[in-house]
């Protein structure tokens, strides 16, 4: 989705010049094309060619240097930019913007910028908190300037507080957010991830190996896309962006539970989520003791949340399910899309090693009422994108 867009990623003098490099590194890997400008105090905290490098590209630092990679440099790296990034920004850096000061290439390029810029603050506590500096954060989100909050800790110079550079994966993140067409823009879509637990006693539980990732992936996807998403989890070690509502949940009928409730105004509900099927029919208050001799544990169903959404389904909404299946992969799938009313079912062959649970990729077949296509091993990020992208185009109204 990034994929030939252009950042400029203007530096300036902080000791969180090196986390850029990650960051620029990143990018490229995604194929996006980094032009990197720096102010002359970056240039004594990284060394240019170390961008040059990374980037494939110049690195910009002096405003009147011959000879020139373009005509007149300022206006150029500017009308390239898709996204201009200021990390890490100084509080001289944003003082000079809000006022209108453009006396060095990075300045200049930034007053002639049409593209969103995105500014990531780094400096010190004391500075940070400074009236001024948050008078001039604050004029220019007015002006639509974005800003990255800080990371509270500790410091460099042996301060503690807010002021640090966030980690080059946030960074990352929120410029690969910022660079994604917002096609998903008004929907409201609810993915469910991760596995169920059914309580047996107070320190036992029936559940499944699943780790979320999918639902996850596809949730931060319809995020990035401009979604509005809400994401019903089973207990997990992954961590979803602050801007999904996320609904944390243990057992399949706390899931079933917050399903319902938001599903009358959803446009598309991903039932992505390793649900359990069963549950014990009691509960022991204490811990279960051994014995001698077999354990027998009698199970009750659970609420199948996919088969009930498909029966209130209203004329618009799309409803997506999961078929992890170990045989007949595509006949079970069809099957479940027709008993449980759903407009798409995602199968995959959980035997195989490199799809289904715990795995980075998926090796999927997406089946509606009207086609059948089973697509490539795959990421599940790039997986994400092709679900969100055949969901949208299921017109159920
Ligand atoms: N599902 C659900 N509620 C349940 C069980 C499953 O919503 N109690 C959803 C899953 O999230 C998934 C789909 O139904 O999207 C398929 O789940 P799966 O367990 O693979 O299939 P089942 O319908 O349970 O069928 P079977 O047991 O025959 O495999």
């Amino acid at each position: 989705m990034v994929k030939g867009k252009t950042v400029v990623i203007g530096i300036t003098g902080g000791i969180a010049a090196y986390k850029v490099v990650y960051v620029v590194s990143a990018l490229k890997k995604l194929g996006v094309t980094v032009r990197v400008v720096m102010t002359r105090a970056a240039t004594e905290f990284v060394q240019p060619m170390t961008f040059r490098i990374l980037s494939n590209n110049p690195v910009f630092v002096e405003q009147f240097a011959e000879p020139k990679v373009w005509n007149v440099e300022h206006i150029s790296l500017a009308d390239s930019a898709d996204l201009f990034v200021i990390a890490p920004a100084t509080a001289n850096i944003i003082g000079k913007i809000a006022h209108g000061i453009a006396d060095d290439l990075l300045s200049t390029s930034v007053m002639a910028v049409q593209s969103p810029v995105l500014i990531v603050p780094a400096m010190n506590v004391k500075m940070y908190n400074n009236p001024i500096v948050q008078d001039n954060i604050a004029r220019l989100k007015n002006y639509g300037y974005l800003f990255m909050e800080p990371n509270a800790g500790l410091h460099a110079c042996g301060d503690v507080g807010k002021g640090r550079l966030p980690e080059p994966d946030e960074i990352l993140q929120r410029i690969i957010h910022e660079l994604t067409p917002k096609d998903l823009k008004g929907k409201k879509i609810v993915v469910t991830a991760g596995g169920t637990r059914e309580a047996i006693d107070p320190v036992r539980f029936l559940s499944n190996p699943s780790t979320g990732k999918m639902g996850y992936a596809i949730a931060e996807a319809a995020y990035r896309r401009g979604a509005e998403v809400v994401l019903v989890s089973g207990p997990t070690h992954l961590q979803a962006s602050s801007g999904i509502k996320v609904i944390p949940i243990i057992n399949t009928q706390q899931m079933a539970n917050a399903v319902f409730d938001e599903f009358d105004d959803a446009d598309l509900v991903i039932k992505a989520a390793a649900v359990a099927d069963y549950t014990p029919i009691a509960y022991s208050e204490q811990k279960t003791k051994k014995t001698e001799g077999e354990f027998v544990i009698r199970l009750r169903r659970t609420t199948d949340i996919l088969a009930e959404l498909g029966k209130r389904k209203k004329p618009g909404q799309v409803l997506v399910g999961f078929a992890a299946e170990t045989q007949n992969l595509l006949e079970n799938a069809r099957s479940k899309l027709e008993r449980k009313n759903a407009d798409m079912i995602v199968a995959n062959d959980v035997l195989r090693p490199d799809s289904g649970f715990a795995v980075d990729t998926n090796r999927v077949t997406i089946i509606t009422k009207e086609y059948t296509e089973r697509l490539d091993l795959m990421s599940k990020e790039q997986i994400a994108e092709m679900i969100l992208d055949q969901a949208m185009k299921i017109n159920t109204k």
